[in-house]
């Protein structure tokens, strides 16, 4: 299996199975080659990119959450919803089989929490179940916490990994609570109508993914509890448009350091090593790291999908634009490296 090609970011990955999990949800179990192995470590709550061919040949990237656990051992997979009308999600329930060979970006994705041992309140929807899953399990495997998952799905026949989740509340009675709510019984959960449900837990941390309308009922509704809003990690699934798969234009006036007029020094650690570039006025640190030749992590370029987050250790920056960074992440620290520019002459960065 070769490794990427110069200026590639994509790796190639094997589909050892499809898996067909609902009438319209399939998942894929993906084989990373061991020189990749080290790339594809992550975090849970993390997504892959996948690269897949467009109808005009071009390039069409959808990221997909990991529903697997990084701590239990098991293989990476990620599980796809048709989306009716929809391009990529349809391509791969239609055309993916075992053997094929997918081009993916490395694990990104801030939706994950700080600390596997605390208590954890989960809110997913449908196909939003994917990275909650995965934190479900990492929690499980490796904190000391208890964890309560409500799952809202439209009736029992598209409730995804139903099985897996009846099999790890009685592996782990005592600390996991899955309570399914179905649309076709209970109604749309609506703000009013969880409140009940969802008014013991919520003191927790929360990570909330699925459907906009149903995120944002859950969060009105634990607003309304008195959850703190810093205390509620959103998932937002769109889609990617363009091609985040090509190399970027080099920025102007980026370099390895030295004495540029109105520039700021950027000192990064990534990847174990430590880089110094200049850092031009107004131009995103991705740009500069980019043109510096460093291999900085990206995605959508657009602040949008969170591949890009780095966190400021010294120094300040701001964001020219961030639609998935939420109030925790930013007071922690967290930037998006696509949108940052600096503000002050010296600015620490890390990826670790
Ligand atoms: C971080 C992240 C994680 C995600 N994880 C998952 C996951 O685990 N599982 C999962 O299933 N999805 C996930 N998604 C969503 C996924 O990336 C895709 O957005 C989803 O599969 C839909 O893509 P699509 O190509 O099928 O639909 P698209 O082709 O993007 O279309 C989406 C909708 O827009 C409509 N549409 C498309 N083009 C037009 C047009 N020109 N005019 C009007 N309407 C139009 C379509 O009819 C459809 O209803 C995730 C997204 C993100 C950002
Ligand atoms: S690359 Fe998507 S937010 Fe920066």
């Amino acid at each position: 299996m070769p490794e990427p090609t110069a200026g590639a970011r994509t790796h190639r990955l094997r589909v050892v199975e499809v898996i067909a999990e609902t009438a319209d949800a399939y998942s894929l179990v993906l084989r990373t080659p061991p020189e990749s192995t080290g790339r594809f470590a992550y975090r849970p709550g993390q997504f892959l990119t996948l690269k897949l061919p467009g109808a005009g040949g071009e390039a069409v990237a959808r990221c997909y959450s990991l529903a697997s656990s990084p701590h239990t051992g098991e293989p990476l997979k990620v599980t796809v919803k048709r989306v009716a009308g929809g391009y990529g999600s349809n391509w791969v329930c239609d055309r993916v089989v075992a053997g094929d060979e997918l081009e993916v970006l490395p694990p990104a994705g801030t939706f994950t929490p700080s600390d596997l041992d605390a208590d954890l309140l989960l809110v997913a929807g449908g196909s939003g179940i994917t990275p909650v899953l995965s934190i479900t399990k990492s929690a499980l495997a490796r904190g000391g916490g208890r964890v309560t998952l409500l799952y809202a799905n439209r009736d029992e026949t598209s409730v995804i990994f139903r099985d897996e989740l009846r099999e790890l509340s009685e592996e782990h009675p005592d600390r996991l609570l899955a309570i399914h709510w179905l649309e076709s019984l209970q109604g749309l959960p609506v703000a009013d109508r969880l409140s009940a449900a969802l008014a013991p837990y919520a003191d927790r941390e929360v990570f909330v993914c699925g459907p906009g309308p149903m995120m944002d009922s859950a969060e009105q509704c634990l607003r309304a509890l008195g959850t703190p809003g810093g205390r509620i990690h959103r998932e937002r699934f769109f889609s990617l448009s363009g091609d985040v798969f090509d190399a970027p234009a080099p920025a102007p006036a980026a370099g390895e350091c030295g004495p540029v007029e109105g520039g700021s020094t950027v000192e990064v650690e990534l990847d174990g090593e430590t880089r110094t570039a200049v850092w031009p006025p107004g131009t995103p640190l991705l740009d500069v790291l980019l043109a510096a030749g460093v291999e900085a992590p990206y995605s959508c370029r657009e602040g949008a999908c969170s591949a890009c987050t780095c966190r400021v250790v010294a120094g300040e920056v701001k964001m020219l634009r961030n639609e998935i960074l939420d109030d925790q992440d930013i007071a922690e620290g967290y930037v998006l490296a696509c949108q940052a520019v600096p503000l002050t002459d010296e600015v620490e960065i890390t990826y670790s």
